[in-house]
């Protein structure tokens, strides 16, 4: 049925190997459907409390969702995961509509050039030794200002961990974290809570509205929040919910990871400064340049409260002594030349014009749907009448060569239908045709 068989003992372990296995390369796609319990114990020749358990266990790791009426089917992964991604034969890559794509396109290449060139001229030959276990001190100065600047952040190079992107940020604080209970956004990141699995913690999904996260339960040693620009819903965490947020995390002695997703687009007015910068003893402010730049660069920051940085410097030590120092100083360099500042403010006039696109498009083609989250960011979330079932119109569209994502697959809670849209790596005139094709399939 699965295209797997179980032997032996321990079969509870091998049916939970097998099916991470199948969804991690492919072979079971984001959005497929799985049997029911009953029919793959039958089939298995297991019992059917094994493979219940089974769901349950991939369902709280978030690979596997629940829906009503859908039964269990696979949850989509949000950060780039390659293997979660089938393309279809011939397709571009990224595909067109996939949220939280940059315009590759757009990169820098000449200003990175030069600024790859100045670091390595300029590089005292004892710069390249192990860069220590912040990372470059250079770029660490340069990017403190920056952040105070541009992000209102208390930016001290003393606690500021230059990273392999957010990613290599949350592995770090995982290791470091008293619990190992973490609140995530619900609507969330699938891809942000699998990381976090990955890395052995436990996620427990705290209620989204439109001032952004709600106040989490106690008894967590974190949460982990996208305040500048929701994942996916795109609100904007108001000012009480910050407070609110802090006053939480002190009580609780509880860290506040603030994944600063997004903040560099703004298309309505300054960009709101991040929550670190009013609570720098309680929050952990996590950043790339994967959405600025390109994800390839794999250049973030992990900007720490002081009492977590002695723990947070063995755990890099352990993890690859500091990264790659070279392209840190390159960055260093494009962030003191004002190349970044250019390409960022480039990126912002040709991705508001996307935007713009999009939700015309939207208004013409899907009348009966609303746009939300288009003040910010590279995504919108189109939210659909509630007779759709997003999963199958993604499945389609996906067959047809676009990315969008089924909003059902990214929510714990019940809530209706929708699309997650990314708009910044597709031309207006692409979009206006994506939305056409979407608007037929979902007729
Ligand atoms: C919610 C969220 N935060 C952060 C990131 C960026 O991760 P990284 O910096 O490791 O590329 C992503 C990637 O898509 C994301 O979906």
């Amino acid at each position: 049925m699965l295209g797997f068989a179980l032997h032996g003992p321990r079969r509870g372990d091998q049916l939970l190997r097998e099916l991470r296995a199948a969804i991690g390369d492919g072979r079971l796609a984001p959005g497929t459907r799985l049997p029911s319990s009953r029919e793959l114990a039958a089939d298995l020749n297991v019992s059917r409390g094994l493979v219940v358990a089974a769901y349950e266990q991939l369902t709280a790791e978030g690979w596997l969702t629940t829906r009503r009426g859908a039964g269990t089917v696979v949850a989509l992964a949000a950060l780039p995961h390659p293997t979660h991604h089938r393309v279809p034969g011939g397709a571009p890559h990224p595909l067109p509509l996939r949220p939280g794509v940059p315009d590759l396109a757009l990169f820098p290449r000449a200003a990175w050039r030069r600024a790859y060139h100045h670091a390595l001229s300029t590089v005292p030959d004892a710069d390249l030794d192990y860069p220590g276990p912040l990372g470059a001190p250079r770029l660490r100065q340069v990017l403190a200002a920056h952040l105070g600047r541009v992000r209102s952040a208390r930016a001290d190079p003393a606690n500021l961990f230059v990273t392999t992107a957010t990613a290599q940020a949350l592995t770090l604080l995982a290791r470091v974290l008293p619990g190992r209970l973490v609140g995530v956004e619900d609507p969330g990141s699938a891809g942000l809570a699998e990381h976090l699995v990955s890395n052995g913690l436990t996620p427990v999904p705290v209620p989204v509205d439109c001032d952004g996260i709600t106040v989490p339960p106690p008894g967590l040693a974190a949460v982990l929040v996208t305040p500048a620009h929701q994942y996916p819903e795109g609100v904007v965490l108001s000012p009480a919910r910050r407070a609110a947020l802090a006053a939480w995390a002190r009580a609780e002695g509880a860290l506040i990871i603030e994944d600063d997703y997004d903040a560099e687009f703004r298309y309505d007015r300054d960009p709101i400064g991040c929550v670190q910068g009013v609570a720098p003893d309680v929050t952990a402010l996590v950043g790339s340049v994967s959405k600025a730049l390109a994800p390839a660069v794999r250049i973030g920051w992990l900007l720490a409260p002081p009492y977590l940085a002695d723990n947070l410097v063995a755990a890099r030590l352990a993890a690859d002594r500091g990264g790659p120092a070279l392209e840190q100083l390159a960055f260093a360099a494009l962030l003191e030349s004002g190349g970044y500042d250019r390409h960022l403010r480039r990126a912002a006039r040709s991705y508001r014009t996307r935007r713009d696109a999009l939700v015309a498009a939207v208004g013409e083609h899907l009348p009966g749907a609303r746009v939300g989250g288009v003040a910010a960011g590279l995504h919108a979330v189109i939210t659909l009448p509630s007779e759709v079932d997003d999963v199958a119109l993604c499945a389609r569209a996906l067959a047809l060569g676009l990315g969008s994502v089924p909003l059902s697959t990214l929510r714990h809670a019940p809530g209706p239908p929708g699309l997650v849209i990314g708009f910044a790596a597709t031309s207006p005139g692409e979009l206006t045709a994506a939305i056409r094709t979407l608007a037929s399939l979902v007729k």
